[in-house]
């Protein structure tokens, strides 16, 4: 009878505040208020105000009738009505109260049942503001920086935008638990042959459920893994990235099945996940669609789920329970996780160093030193990884799971090798390299 536990460990485990908090003035949120993050998609912002939860704060994003996007504080300074109800005008939002009109930056532009030349109008005026955040609108969803202006850092620009022949898909996927818990999970590619394969049923591709050889990088704010799988005659070389804070791809989730050759694929997506607060949080991204995508038959909302978590949103409970995907195995460890409760293993290394480096750039901003950003000098394209590659080479007699790894590793290489070429460039020379690994057979 000793050997049950239940009692000696039913207190529940504390969770990692440091990481886990994104409100305004706790450290983690302050972290994250240094970055660019998109908090709409283009297409939910009209002149009809819709009211979004970003980072904890309540705030409400409209378009004037000039089409110019506003993103500001819920609550109208005057005597808190909210601007949910206010109407778009040409120059900005005006308040369903008492009819105080608000420029997107803030301005209060007219306070009309008061004297404009009142000593008290026109002070306030002149002091103070509504708080707005600067926005820019890119190709289909809405980014805001939510810092201190003085240290507003250049919108980064990413390779990924400019993947030619891809169709981008904005969409938005909201999970009822803490954004740590999903960004988790692309630093975990073994999950993969879990939850989306062996365990629940065959979500992508069969391919998907055999166990890779990982490898896992920390190349500034970039994080890596590296899942190699062998399939039959192929070895499929799979790849997870995370850019801090939040900016995510991997490889294809239907494109390579690791049964056909494929030539740095790149990613499924295109994805930020943002705190809506701490129990919250969404993904905000483009699932990408074309021969270096996914195929463009997932090009909907149920496609976009697919990709984004295995399955569709709108399941019944019995569903769900029998073929949990990424949604049941995130939102299942409660609003936010027990970290403290947690047995992390070599698989779970990934995880393990981008949690501890969020931790360090956030104590280092608290001591007053600001976290790096992804472009490393203005005007820069940052450089991206994930992506998939499979080639055909058949087992020799050796030691496979060896000369899988060994084959990850080179691919990792050669992707690094070329970080400093045009995309254009880059890609030729990844892709040709590639043909010739596989003509070889081998390194
Ligand atoms: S509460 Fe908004 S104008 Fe009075
Ligand atoms: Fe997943």
């Amino acid at each position: 009878m000793k050997n049950f536990r239940g009692h000696k460990q039913s207190k529940l485990p504390k969770s990692d505040d440091t990481i886990s908090q994104t409100g305004p003035g706790t450290p983690g949120g302050e972290y994250l208020r240094r970055y660019w993050h998109p908090v709409a998609l283009t297409s939910e912002v009209s002149t009809t105000p819709l009211q979004v939860r970003v980072l904890s704060e309540d705030l409400i994003i409209f378009k004037t009738t000039e089409n110019k996007i506003g993103l500001v504080h819920k609550n109208c300074p005057h005597r808190r009505a909210s601007l949910v109800y206010g109407k778009c005008e040409k120059k900005g939002i005006r308040c369903c109260y008492h009819g105080w009109l608000f420029s997107t930056d803030g301005e209060i532009l007219e306070t009309p049942g008061e004297d404009p030349n009142s000593k008290q109008a026109t002070n306030l005026r002149k002091k103070f503001r509504l708080g707005a955040y600067p926005t820019i609108e890119f190709n289909g969803l809405v980014f805001a920086y939510m810092g201190p202006t003085e240290n507003i850092p250049e919108f980064p620009h990413y390779d990924a935008f400019d993947v030619p022949k891809i169709t981008r898909r904005p969409y938005r996927i909201k999970y009822k638990c803490n954004w740590i818990q999903v960004l988790d999970a692309i630093m975990d590619p073994v999950h993969t042959s879990f939850l989306h394969g062996q365990n629940s049923e065959i979500q992508f591709s069969k391919g998907f459920a055999e166990i890779g050889e990982l490898e896992f990088f920390e190349r500034g704010v970039q994080y890596l893994g590296c899942n190699t799988r062998r399939v039959d005659d192929y070895v499929w070389v799979r790849v997870n990235e995370l850019i801090l804070p939040n900016f995510t791809q991997a490889g294809s989730a239907f494109a390579a099945d690791g049964t056909r050759t494929r030539y740095f694929g790149r990613s499924s997506f295109t994805r930020w996940v943002i705190p809506v607060d701490d129990n919250n949080c969404t993904a905000l991204a483009w699932a990408n669609f074309g021969e270096r995508g996914d195929p463009i038959e997932y090009n909907s909302q149920e496609g976009c789920e697919r990709i984004e978590g295995g399955e569709i949103m709108n399941r019944s409970w019995k569903e769900r329970q029998k073929h949990p995907g990424d949604t049941e195995a995130v939102e299942g460890m409660g609003p936010i996780s027990a970290h403290k409760g947690e047995h992390l293993m070599p698989t779970d290394y990934g995880v393990m160093i981008y949690r501890r480096r969020i931790r360090k750039l956030i104590k280092n901003l608290k001591e007053g030193k600001e976290p790096p950003q992804p472009q490393q000098k203005k005007g820069e394209i940052v450089k991206t990884n994930g992506q998939d590659t499979v080639l055909r080479m058949p087992k020799r007699n050796i030691d496979d799971r060896k000369f899988i790894k060994s084959i990850g590793s080179a691919v990792m290489k050669l992707q690094f090798e070329t970080e400093k070429m045009p995309i254009k460039e880059r890609d030729n020379s990844i892709i040709n390299q590639l043909k010739e690994m596989e003509d070889r057979g081998g390194l």
